[in-house]
C-alpha cells in the first residue's frame, strides 16, 4: 500500500523555517513563519499564562477525559471575548478545537454535512490553509478580490462587486483582523457594506478571527465580527488562542456557530462534537485550561491584556521604524502602507524572483508571496532590512 504514494510537496510556509535554520549567515533574519517576537527574537511565554500554569500545575488532580466539547467554561469566556454584548450571543454555540485550524476543519465539515453543495468564498490571496481545509472538507471554494497590489489596500469596490454574487449557497469566509497573508484590513463602512450584502443575499458570513488584540484592541479587533452577529441570522466563527495567548503548540482555539435561535445552535453544536468524535474525539486540554484560568482571574486577566498591549504596540513601532527607514531612503511614502497594515504581516507585492534575491543575497527569509512577518523583525535590524528591501526592488 504504501508503495503507490509519491513523496508529498512541503508546505512552503514550514519548509522555509528548516531553510533558514540550515544557513550558517549570521546575519539571516526569519520573517517567515506567523509567530511574535520579542526584541531578543525569542517568543516568550506570556507572564500571565507562567502563573495559570503554575496553578494548574499545583491544583490538578486528574488527566482524565474533559468531553467532546472540551472545556465548557473555556467556551464561556471565548464567547464572552467575542461576542457579548451582541444579539449573536443569545443564539451561539461553542466548541472547543484544536487551534483555529481545527475550527475551520470543523465547521468546513459541518458545513458539508448541512448542505454540500455549499460554496466558500475566501479573500484573494488569503491564509495559505483556508483553501485546503475548506476543500478537504468536500466544499466548493472561489476567491474574491481583496488586496490590491498597487495600493497594498483592500480594493473595495472589487470586493464588494463581486460579494454582491454570493447567495444562500454561499457562505463567505472574511478575516476578522489583521488580514493574512497582506496585513491589509476590511474598514469600518466595508464591513456595514458586506453587513447589508449578506442580509440582502442571504449568503452565511465566516469569520476566522485569529489574532484579536494584535490590530488596534481586543475590542476594536472585533468590530466586524460584531457588527453581523448583531444583524444577521447565520454565521459561523473560528477563533485562536495561539497568538493573542502565545499558547502555539497547545493547539487553542474554538468554533462559534451563531444560529437563527438558541436550538438551531445547539443543533449545530450536537453535529460539531459528532463529527470531532470521529475526527480527533476531544481537543488537547491544557491551554484551554491556561486561558480560562487567567479569563477567570480579574488580576491574570488585567496581566494577560497588558502584555498583549505591549505585543501589540511593539508591532505598531516596528512597523512605523521600518516605513520610516524606507522613507528616508526613497524620500516619498511609498512605503508607507507598512504602517497602515495591522497585525503581523505586511505584503510587499514583490515578485517572487525578487524575493529569492532577498534570501540568497541577504538572509531574508519570507514567504514566496511576499509576505513578510514583521514581528519577526527586531529593532536593530530595521535599516538592515530596509537596505534590503530597497537594493531588491531596483
Ligand atoms: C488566518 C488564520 N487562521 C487560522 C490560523 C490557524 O491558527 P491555529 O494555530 O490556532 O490553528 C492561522 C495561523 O496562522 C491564521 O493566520
Amino acid at each position: 500500500m504504501l508503495d503507490l504514494l509519491s513523496p508529498a510537496q512541503q508546505d512552503p510556509i514550514l519548509s522555509l523555517s528548516i531553510a533558514f535554520r540550515a544557513d550558517a549567515r549570521a546575519d539571516k533574519m526569519d520573517l517567515g513563519i506567523g509567530v511574535y517576537k520579542d526584541s531578543q527574537g525569542d517568543t516568550p511565554i506570556m507572564q500571565a499564562v507562567k502563573t495559570a500554569q503554575q496553578q494548574l500545575a499545583d491544583s490538578q488532580t486528574t488527566k482524565s477525559y474533559v468531553g467532546l466539547a472540551g472545556n465548557e467554561a473555556f467556551n464561556q469566556a471565548m464567547t464572552d471575548l467575542l461576542l457579548k454584548g451582541t444579539d449573536g450571543y443569545s443564539r451561539c454555540a461553542t466548541v472547543q478545537t484544536p487551534g483555529a485550524s481545527g475550527a475551520l476543519r470543523m465547521l468546513g465539515d459541518l458545513m458539508y454535512l448541512a448542505k454540500p453543495i455549499t460554496t466558500v468564498w475566501i479573500t484573494d490571496p488569503s491564509y495559505v490553509n483556508h483553501k485546503p481545509v475548506m476543500e478537504a472538507a468536500g466544499l466548493h471554494v472561489n476567491f474574491y478580490p481583496y488586496f490590491d497590489s498597487v495600493t497594498k489596500q483592500v480594493n473595495p469596490e472589487a470586493m464588494l462587486a463581486a460579494l454582491s454574487k454570493a447567495g444562500p449557497d454561499d457562505v463567505v469566509l472574511l478575516h476578522g483582523c489583521c488580514h493574512n497573508p497582506t496585513g491589509a484590513d476590511i474598514r469600518t463602512e466595508h464591513w456595514q457594506a458586506i453587513n447589508e450584502l449578506a442580509q440582502k443575499n442571504g449568503f452565511t458570513p465566516f469569520v476566522d478571527i485569529a489574532y484579536q488584540g494584535f490590530g488596534d484592541g481586543l475590542e476594536e479587533d472585533a468590530y466586524g465580527l460584531r457588527l453581523l452577529a448583531d444583524s444577521v441570522e447565520e454565521m459561523l466563527i473560528a477563533t485562536s488562542c495561539s497568538k493573542n495567548f502565545g499558547l502555539y503548540r497547545e493547539r487553542t482555539g474554538a468554533a462559534i456557530v451563531i444560529g437563527k435561535n438558541k436550538q438551531e445552535a445547539t443543533n449545530a453544536k450536537g453535529r460539531i462534537l459528532q463529527l470531532a468524535r470521529s475526527t480527533y474525539t476531544m481537543p488537547p486540554d491544557h491551554g484551554a485550561a491556561i486561558v480560562e484560568t487567567i479569563l477567570s482571574d480579574d488580576g491574570l486577566t488585567k496581566q494577560w491584556r497588558a502584555e498583549l498591549d505591549g505585543m501589540r504596540n511593539r508591532i505598531i513601532s516596528l512597523r512605523e521604524g521600518l516605513s520610516a527607514a524606507l522613507s528616508a531612503r526613497t524620500g516619498d511614502s511609498h512605503f508607507d502602507f507598512i504602517k497602515a497594515h495591522k497585525g503581523m504581516f505586511s505584503m510587499l507585492a514583490y515578485s517572487p524572483e525578487q524575493m529569492v534575491k532577498l534570501r540568497e543575497e541577504f538572509g531574508i527569509y519570507a514567504v514566496g508571496d511576499s509576505r513578510i512577518n514583521v514581528a519577526g523583525l527586531t529593532e536593530s535590524r530595521i535599516d538592515y532590512l530596509a537596505d534590503a528591501l530597497i537594493a531588491v526592488s531596483k
